[in-house]
């Protein structure tokens, strides 16, 4: 053990999307705030958000319209009085994202004057027009509206290239002292060490896990670092069988899986097969609107049934200029893989989206663990059940993270009174690592895409978790034995999580929401109940100290 030499803070920030960024700049009137991200700030899930934030804002719309058409969607495993909590604070939520500077688009007027009111899309599930965005690139405005207000901020520092390994908790370092979370060990990429940061909260926002999956919408940062760390120290997490697959991704090979916004079906975009025929209605009356499980599944049925690639979304009947106004970003990315979505249909496929799984929290945020805090996707609140809702994930993370702060803020945690032992680097690196850690990454996703796709089974599931065994005790022998790297460290969080995926999958007996299995294809008679995990005492790790 080394002796003290640790970064302290106030408030321990863990990712920069829209759920850390929104915390820490609510916690930063109440001390100082540090915000970890492991690359440059504005990478994250939130960045890429397309179709927008759901959120009642119109006289056509009511927050009882909202909550049943996230029930529904949920499939019977969300929680009502959470999802009702959500849906009402949002607006208020999202006065004050208007406030700090983000720039909704607004309806066009009707005789010519300056537009005032906002631009309402629509997406699968939702009975209303209620989507509030900016364009189709309204991750990217979230990002540098909050990005901005916290660059100003006298109280924030940001630590970019620096990746969180594990969370440091009292018990884990053999204190005395009542449990609870006093910081985390963080890998600084650029000086190649790991770092004590030390303080009295951390808010846990590493957003999700897609690159579990060969296939994904997810940008690279989506590794499940945060679901492993509070797994690994302790805390429940729940319902990661429930992955979403989200239905259109633009399918060409140097695409990487980019995302075709459901707001474009929301605007009248059809899925058809490569014969022309329109196939949604023969699975949903809501046809292209049915809920993302649903639509999901009916695409990864004609494919199969087919044996085509992909199937096709068409929008080329709408009027000349609609989709390039509409979807600029979206026009021109597909133009430039030569699709013209305004004039012929361009060929999308499924890809993993979304984890409404994930740790377990109260409705402030709140883990099992004392002063550790999640928000966002990493979080379970109970908002998603079985199946998200397009655009709530955005909507839950701002309304998480202000109730966080307003927990924390209330109630002044003690600062950490003990010196924290430096982490254990060692000296010895391998030459063998690089292969096999690109080797295991590339296994992990590929078997997760085979095995623990959209339709699954408990054959596949089994074959899936016995070698994702074998692959986290090979990880693991080189992340005890040698100097560590992000990449490593990364997919040690990947297999975990992967394995905790198909050991929530094995636990469900029944086919619900976004998980469906051939070997029980309907819901179980005894109701819906959540799936939770616990590493207790006897499997937590140790810290490398
Ligand atoms: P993220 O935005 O993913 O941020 C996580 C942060 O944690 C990143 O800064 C990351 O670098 C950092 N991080 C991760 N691990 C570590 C670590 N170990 N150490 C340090 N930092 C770490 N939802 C909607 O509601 N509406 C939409 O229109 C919408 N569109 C989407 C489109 C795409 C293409 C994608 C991928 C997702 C979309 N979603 C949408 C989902 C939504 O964007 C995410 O759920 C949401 O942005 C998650 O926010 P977050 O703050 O929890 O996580
Ligand atoms: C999309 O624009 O289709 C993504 C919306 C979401 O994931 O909520």
């Amino acid at each position: 053990m080394g002796s003290d030499r640790s970064e302290r803070f106030d408030f321990l920030v863990l990712g920069s999307g829209i759920a850390g960024l929104s915390f820490a700049l609510d916690v930063a009137q109440g001390g100082t705030v540090a915000i970890i991200t492991k690359k440059s700030r504005a990478e994250s899930n939130t960045n890429y958000a397309q179709g927008g934030i759901a959120c009642v804002t119109s006289d056509e719309d009511s927050f009882d319209l909202h909550l049943r058409d996230t029930l529904e969607a949920g499939c019977g495993l969300c929680r009502e009085d959470v999802v009702r909590g959500i849906v009402e604070d949002g607006p208020q939520r999202i006065s004050e994202l208007i406030g700090r500077g983000m720039a909704f688009s607004k309806r066009e007027a009707d005789s010519g004057g300056s537009a005032t009111e906002l631009d309402l899309g629509r997406e699968g599930g939702h009975s209303r027009r209620r989507v509030l965005h900016a364009k189709d690139v309204t991750g990217r405005e979230i990002e540098r509206t909050l990005l901005a207000a916290v660059e100003g901020h006298p109280n924030i520092r940001i630590f970019e290239n620096h990746l969180a390994v594990n969370l440091i908790t009292t018990d884990r370092l053999g204190h005395a002292h009542p449990r609870r979370c006093i910081g985390a060990y963080v890998f600084d990429k650029e000086a190649d060490e790991v770092k004590t940061f030390v303080a009295p909260v951390t808010m846990l926002a590493t957003g999700g896990c897609g690159k579990v999956y060969l296939y994904t919408t997810n940008p690279d940062i989506a590794t499940g670092d945060g679901i492993a760390m509070a797994y690994r120290a302790g805390a429940r997490v729940a319902n990661m069988e429930f992955v979403q697959f989200h239905p259109t991704c633009l399918y060409h090979p140097e695409a990487k899986s980019f995302l075709i916004s459901e707001a474009v079906r929301g605007e009248g975009a059809r899925l058809k097969s490569r014969a022309g025929r329109f196939f949604m209605k023969d699975h949903d009356p809501k046809g292209e609107l049915a809920p993302r499980d649903i639509v999901a599944r009916a695409i990864d049925a004609e494919m199969k049934r087919t044996g085509a690639d992909c199937v096709y979304l068409d929008l080329s009947h709408k009027e000349e200029g609609f989709a390039e106004n509409r979807f600029p970003n979206i026009y021109r990315t597909c133009l430039k893989f030569g699709f013209d979505m305004a004039e012929d249909p361009i060929p999308v496929v499924p890809a993993a989206h979304y984890q409404c799984g994930g740790v377990l929290t109260s409705q402030c945020g709140e883990t099992d663990i004392p002063g550790l805090f999640a928000v966002g996707e990493v979080a379970c609140t109970g908002l998603h059940g079985a199946n998200r809702l397009a655009s709530n994930s955005l909507l839950e993370a701002l309304v998480l993270a202000r109730r966080a702060a307003d927990k924390v803020l209330n109630a002044k945690a003690e600062a950490v009174p003990f010196t924290v032992p430096r982490w254990e680097s060692g000296n010895v690196s391998t030459p063998d690592e690089l292969v096999v850690v690109s080797h295991n990454w590339d296994e992990i996703r590929r078997l997760m895409w085979d095995y623990v796709g959209i339709v699954r089974s408990t054959k596949r599931l089994q074959r899936a978790f016995s070698r994702l065994q074998n692959l986290i005790r090979e990880i693991d022998e080189f992340y005890w034995n040698f100097r560590v790297t992000a990449d490593l460290l990364e997919l040690r969080n990947l297999a975990l999580v992967a394995s905790l995926i198909v050991e929530c999958a094995m636990k469900r007996k029944e086919s619900r929401g976004l998980h469906y299995t051939l070997d029980y294809p309907n819901l179980a008679p005894s109701g819906a109940k959540d799936t939770v995990l616990v590493c207790g005492d006897g499997c937590a790790e140790r810290l490398r100290i």
